[in-house]
């Protein structure tokens, strides 16, 4: 990259520069995807949504189907959703709830704990050498924290907490550790044809609310954000009445969650493709379904507290869309396009992103948070610049 950096790109250093190509380059994604997604914890569920013993939901990251489910002895399993026979996938649904998993090919079952327990017309295979034992399901890496389920595709890597880190989840135990929350609304999964950087960089940006969500410059003043290690950042945010519809505010300054009070909120940006939206009275889990280099599927869960009744589950649900729905889907998704558009031009080689002086906390407006995002990325990816060239 450094040779082709112009004398104005050249003056900003590295850091605060970004090769527009690594939003379309195919190498650039494959790598991606081995080192940062093979590599890192993913977000995949809430624990609520397999509460009880054999509740199961299905997702697939990066080609891989995974069934994740949860046993008699109450353990949480992520397991690859393959039968061991001759492949078929087992599971179609989203979710569901079942005792054991019977493949839809030659009907073998498996237990909830993987085990290969049940082979149609099994005397065929005496003397062939093939023992049931030696053929569970493919085990994939599986924590909870806070009731977030999140898995590791690889082999190698630390534990979910030492991930996360013991500060940043102290700051999401209030409210996350402080009563039973469980899933009331998950909106239908977003199709949006751009990088996967460019939704989750928006996250990070603060610098565009004032302008793009003129609503929230009034209705929701910054507060100071926060970074942490391993790429992950919180940015606090606040309410001011002032700034709503009375009608609005009535319904918006209600039901506060165990611990907090209306005004609380929080955005946590978890490396490399999730953001917690913590409100005081919902909050809103987005994350990525990475597909390609310009092939992204927008994923929501939405929580409440389990013990909620309906009413109160409609007041949270009304929330999410009025604090954060709208203005993605209405406000950002649109400036998704036209990003995407534009880094996809062959003509214009660096983005910037040098707002603000390096600090690990400071104000909404400067762009540390990106810079941190891409300190990740280059440390993952094993490169010097922001910047697949080369590779
Ligand atoms: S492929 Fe599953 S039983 Fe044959
Ligand atoms: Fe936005």
């Amino acid at each position: 990259m450094t040779d082709n950096m112009s004398a104005a790109i050249e003056k900003l250093g590295g850091r605060r520069v970004v090769d527009n190509r690594v939003y379309t380059d195919q190498r650039t994604y494959d790598r991606e995807v081995e080192r940062i997604f093979l590599r890192s914890w993913l977000f995949v569920a809430h624990e609520s949504e397999i509460a009880n013993t054999g509740d199961f939901v299905t997702t697939t990251l990066f080609g891989n189907p995974l069934l994740i489910t949860r046993d008699r002895e109450n353990k949480v399993h992520a397991f690859l959703n393959v039968c061991r026979h001759r492949g078929s996938m087992l599971v179609d649904e989203a979710r569901g709830h079942c005792s054991a998993f019977r493949c839809p090919y030659h009907f073998w079952v498996y237990s909830l704990t993987g085990d290969l327990v049940g082979i149609s017309q099994e005397a065929a295979y005496d003397g062939t050498g093939f023992e049931k034992e030696n053929y569970p399901l493919i085990e994939v890496d599986c924590s909870i924290e806070l009731g977030l389920v999140f898995v590791n595709l690889s082999k190698e890597h630390g534990t979910l907490r030492a991930w996360l880190g013991e500060e940043l989840l102290e700051t999401m135990a209030k409210p996350l550790g402080l009563a039973e929350f469980a899933v009331i609304n998950s909106n239908p999964p977003q199709p949006i044809p751009v990088n996967w950087k460019v939704v989750t960089e928006n996250g990070r940006d603060g610098y565009h609310v004032p302008f793009v969500h003129p609503f929230l410059r009034k209705a929701s003043p910054p507060g100071p954000y926060r970074l942490f290690a391993n790429g992950h950042a919180v940015q606090q945010l606040g309410a001011d009445p002032a700034g709503f519809d009375p009608a609005d505010w009535e319904y918006v300054a209600t039901n506060p969650f165990p611990g907090l009070e209306v005004g609380d909120g929080w955005i946590v940006n978890l490396f490399p493709d999730t953001m917690i939206m913590l409100r005081w009275n919902m909050i809103s889990i987005d994350f990525l379904r990475v597909l390609s280099p310009t092939e992204s599927v927008m994923e929501n869960r939405t929580l409440g507290l389990a013990s909620d009744d309906d009413d109160v589950r409609e007041v949270r649900r009304r929330n999410q869309r009025y604090w954060f729905a709208n203005p993605i889907e209405e406000e950002d998704a649109p400036v998704f396009l036209k990003q995407q558009a534009g880094v996809s031009a062959p003509l214009l080689r660096f983005s910037v992103i040098a707002r603000g002086a390096d600090a690990t906390t400071g104000t909404r407006g400067d762009d540390n948070r990106l810079r941190q995002f891409w300190d990740a990325w280059r440390d993952m990816m094993g490169l010097d610049e922001n910047s697949g060239d080369g590779l």
